[in-house]
């Protein structure tokens, strides 16, 4: 069986981060589906909502994971919607083992904030208050926790350092004599 380690988590739960130094550490190969899908579209993934629609996103998003699941060796980091997706699930658990790196709600409002580049928060605008943003926050969690713990394991990241993660993942891939 190929060898692919998928990293699920909601918005800023350090998947981007975290994905390339395991990739690092493990010498694989390391890919971010929304980067990939930016170079495929020639777009940001703000752009590609803003101009195609989240629709369009999503098939977009399914037809990549489809192209970069065929990989070995490699680390790929999920888009925080990826996973809430029948088609995607399937994909994810038939090409690869799947970490879901968990935050709770307060750190996930404490990471994204500030950030204005995540469409699925509908926060472009300026006068978001904290208790609109909890509140997304709060609904798309709900939304997607039952995908979430569909992941093969599941890193509580609220109190590790980057550093601690990717330490807890190797050694669960090497336990579970993965690599
Ligand atoms: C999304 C999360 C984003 C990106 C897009 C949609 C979501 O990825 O795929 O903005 O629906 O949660 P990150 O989790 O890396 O921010």
């Amino acid at each position: 069986m190929k060898q692919i380690i998928y990293l699920t988590g909601f918005m800023g739960s350090g998947k981007s981060t975290i994905g390339p130094i395991l990739a690092n550490v493990l010498g694989w190969d390391f890919y971010d589906l929304d980067r990939v899908i930016e170079k495929k579209t020639g777009k940001k993934i703000r752009e590609v909502f803003e101009q195609d629609g989240e629709d369009f996103f999503r098939r977009i998003e399914t037809e990549t994971l489809k192209e970069i699941s065929n990989n070995d060796k490699t680390i790929i980091s999920l888009g925080g919607g990826t996973v809430a997706s029948e088609e995607n699930i399937k994909i994810l658990k038939g090409s690869g083992k799947l970490f879901y790196l968990k935050m709770s709600m307060e750190a996930a409002y404490g990471r994204l904030k500030y950030k204005r580049d995540r469409p699925a928060l509908k926060n472009t605008s300026e006068d978001f208050s904290k208790e609109k943003l909890m509140n997304t926050i709060d609904e798309l969690m709900k939304a997607r926790i039952s995908y979430y713990e569909q992941a093969d394991f599941t890193i509580d990241t609220d109190k590790s350092s980057v550093g601690k993660t990717v330490d807890k993942i190797v050694k669960i891939i090497s336990q579970a004599g993965f690599e």
